[in-house]
């Protein structure tokens, strides 16, 4: 069974007007690239080379003027548009016929994740494929998420959305690996109050049927989602934190290459033609 992705960067990010009036909320700047390079290099890191970005009404030849059909980074990328912002689950009904039979990947658009160990555990988690994975998140105020519950075993025993009475700290964060179910789940989902199709429900019912496992992410990992001014901040702040420390996050051209995917030769000439930015330096700097 094949591992496909489906990215989801169809939000207008309303929360960010102005600067989303003339450019959609996935092609921001996070640092020093955009916004949709780190959810995209999560994928790569996952070892997942198909994918599927759902972006906003009218997006696509912006995307592709970014990313192309992906072939420079050894991907296969296609775009679907979403018509109305319908919920996170609705991207699972829109990939339906490119994920087919495959288990899928979701991720969306504005989550940002880096830890040292994480290509181990994007790896641990896309080769499981007799059920579900996602993951829990420590925050301090879980209010705004989807909210895991673990029993004293450190089994998952419940998920809300939005609770306004949290029964923990932990989020499950926007990077769901499922299996090729997930399609049949969506597609038998009734919009929430707040009028979406959830993910949350998803996860539920995978839950119920005793095939969805979620994984603490331990202290040393960095989750940041960027939907609004002061997260975007942060997650410049971040990156860049990181990076001068030498830790580059969210660097897709690297990934192509570590994934051997490219060749040290492809590298260099995606590198080249940024050679005067900090970014094209580190590309031409990458070793094996
Ligand atoms: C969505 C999901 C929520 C998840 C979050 C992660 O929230 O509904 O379960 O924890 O993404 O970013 P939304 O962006 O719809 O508020």
């Amino acid at each position: 069974l094949i591992l496909l992705a489906v990215c989801l960067a169809a939000g207008k990010g309303t929360r960010l007007y102005p600067m989303t009036k003339p450019v959609c909320k996935p092609l921001l700047p996070v640092y020093d690239k955009p916004l949709i390079y780190y959810p995209i290099a999560i994928l790569m890191q996952a070892g997942i080379s198909e994918i599927m970005i759902i972006v906003p009404p009218g997006e696509t030849p912006t995307f592709r003027a970014l990313l192309g059909r992906g072939e420079q980074y050894g991907l296969h990328i296609e775009y679907a548009e979403q018509p109305v912002a319908r919920g996170i689950a609705d991207a699972l009904l829109i990939g339906e016929k490119f994920v087919g039979n495959d288990r899928v990947c979701l991720v969306l658009g504005d989550n940002i994740f880096y830890a040292p160990t994480l290509a181990t555990t994007l790896k641990r988690a896309a080769a499981n494929d007799r059920g579900s994975t996602v993951f829990g998140y420590w925050v301090e105020d879980p209010r705004p998420f989807g909210v895991v519950e673990f029993d004293k075993d450190g089994r998952a025993i419940s998920i809300e959305e939005k609770p306004e009475h949290p029964k923990s700290n932990y989020i499950v964060p926007g990077l769901y690996f499922y299996t090729s179910q997930a399609l049949s789940i969506a597609a038998g989902l009734a919009p929430s109050a707040r009028g979406e199709l959830e993910i949350t429900d998803v996860n539920l019912e995978y839950l119920r049927r005793d095939s969805l496992r979620v994984i603490p992410l331990e202290d040393n990992y960095v989750w940041l989602d960027a939907g609004s001014a002061d997260s975007l901040l942060t997650a410049a702040q971040t990156i860049h934190a990181l990076q001068h420390g030498g830790r580059y996050v969210g660097c897709i051209e690297e990934c192509a290459f570590r994934q051997g995917w490219i060749t040290e030769g492809q590298l260099r000439a995606l590198g080249q033609p940024m050679a005067m930015t900090a970014y094209g330096q580190y590309l031409l700097s990458i070793q094996l």
